[in-house]
């Protein structure tokens, strides 16, 4: 195997992954074997020496970060929260959301610096949120959950949380309300640093697809 032109594409399981094998058809790249994956989790790309990885949103990262993938899509969000070191090679804008503060709409609290002291923020970025507030000036407690965080405040775990939102639907059914933009999240294209210096010559060519079906856009 040319270790040049070979590469491992870690993809994420779940929201993304439709928007994913879209976008990389677009560009050229075989995914029938992606479309249909079984429970694989090694996916060739026929007639290549491409692969790709079927992995968990939060581990994205993680391999791209070890080598284990070359390159990996991934949301801002959870690319902020892991914090490693990787390059970040392209805004894909699919996966908009956006990264929020929010409390009960019954709390009458309309701005963070309404929240007492030391309030209980529950969420699935620990890291994020501990900034924000630090950033803020506010001192608060940060809870850390795995999911379904909106339940936090409904049972009194939290005052507030801290998480994505996309069409709001999750936030109005459950009584909240956001008071407060900590950042904008799309998918981002993201590269092991070694990767893309050795197969530069081949992941730039796929970065360069991609921007064409990007400009061209994607529906
Ligand atoms: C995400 C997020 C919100 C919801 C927002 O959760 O954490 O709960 O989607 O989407 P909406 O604004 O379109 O309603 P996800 O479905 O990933 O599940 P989780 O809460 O278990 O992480």
């Amino acid at each position: 195997m040319d270790k040049t032109t070979s590469l491992t594409i870690a993809v994420p399981k779940g929201r993304l992954q439709k928007a994913v094998i879209n976008l990389l058809e677009k560009a050229g790249v075989d995914c029938s074997e992606l479309r249909d994956p079984s429970r694989r989790l090694i996916i060739p790309v026929p007639g290549t020496e491409w692969r790709f990885l079927l992995a968990k949103p939060a581990d994205v990262p993680t391999y791209v970060e070890y080598g284990a993938a070359d390159l990996g899509v991934v949301g801002k969000d959870i690319l902020l929260e892991s914090r490693k070191d990787v390059a970040e090679l392209l805004d894909l804008g699919f996966g908009s959301c956006r990264l929020i503060v929010a409390v009960l709409e019954s709390s009458g609290i309309e701005d963070i610096r309404d929240l007492d002291f030391n309030s209980r923020v529950a969420t699935k970025f620990p890291k994020i949120t501990t900034d924000f507030f630090t950033r803020q000036g506010i001192q608060a407690e940060v809870v850390h959950l795995n999911g379904s965080v909106e339940l936090g405040p409904i049972v009194g775990l939290a005052d507030a949380i801290v998480d994505i939102t996309e069409t709001g639907t999750t936030l109005v059914e459950n009584g909240l309300v956001p008071i407060a933009d900590i950042a904008r999240v799309t998918s981002r294209l993201i590269a092991n640093r070694v990767s893309y210096k050795v197969k530069n010559h081949t992941i730039a060519g796929l970065v360069r697809r991609l921007r064409e079906v990007l400009e061209e856009g994607l529906d």
